[in-house]
C-alpha cells in the first residue's frame, strides 16, 4: 500500500500510540489503588478512563494503518502505582493529560509544517477530546482538594451523581 503520510509523521503518531496506551496503564494503576483506598466510584472513573484510552490508541494504529504505515511502538514507562494522597493521584492524572495535550499540539504542528491534511483532519477528534478531558481531569483536582481527605465520600457523591447525568464518551464521531 502506498503511504499517505511521511516517514517522520508516522514516528511521531507511533509515539503518540505509546503515550496513549500509557495513559491507559497509568489510568489502571490509579483504579486499582482508588479501589483498595474504599474509594470504589474514583476507582471505576479511572478504570472507565483507563478504557477509554486505549480506544484512542486504537483510533491512532486504525489512522496509522489506513495511511500505509505500520506500528512501531516505544517501550511504555511503568506507570505510578503508588500516591501519597488523593489529591497526589489527582493531580498526577491532571498532569498525565497535560504532557498528551501537548504532545497532540506537537503532532499537528508537524503535520501543519509538513502541509498534511490528513493528518491535520484526524488531529482535530483529539484535539477537542482533550479539551474535555483537561477540563474534568481538573475539575476532578479541584473537588478532591475542596474535599480534603476527611471528605472524600462527598468526592464519591459527586462522581456518582455526575454518572448518573451521563458523563464522557469525548467527542462525536
Ligand atoms: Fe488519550
Ligand atoms: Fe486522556
Amino acid at each position: 500500500m502506498t503511504a499517505l503520510i511521511s516517514t517522520k509523521v508516522a514516528a511521531a503518531l507511533n509515539a503518540q500510540v505509546g503515550l496513549e496506551f500509557q495513559a491507559s496503564l497509568q489510568y489502571e494503576a490509579l483504579a486499582a489503588w482508588f479501589r483498595l483506598e474504599g474509594l470504589p466510584r474514583l476507582s471505576a472513573h479511572f478504570a472507565r478512563q483507563a478504557e477509554e484510552e486505549r480506544t484512542h490508541a486504537h483510533r491512532f494504529i486504525k489512522y496509522l494503518l489506513d495511511t500505509g504505515r505500520g506500528l512501531d511502538l516505544p517501550a511504555i514507562p511503568a506507570p505510578v502505582c503508588q500516591f501519597k494522597s488523593a489529591e497526589a493521584a489527582a493531580k498526577l492524572a491532571l498532569d498525565h493529560e497535560l504532557k498528551v495535550t501537548d504532545s497532540i499540539k506537537g503532532l499537528l504542528s508537524l503535520a501543519e509544517k509538513e502541509g498534511d491534511r490528513f493528518t491535520q483532519h484526524s488531529l482535530q477528534w483529539f484535539i477537542q477530546e482533550q479539551l474535555e478531558e483537561l477540563s474534568s481531569a481538573d475539575e476532578l483536582l479541584q473537588i478532591v482538594r475542596r474535599a480534603g481527605d476527611g471528605g472524600l465520600l462527598f468526592v464519591e457523591h459527586y462522581l456518582a451523581t455526575k454518572g448518573a447525568a451521563g458523563a464522557g464518551g469525548g467527542p462525536a464521531d
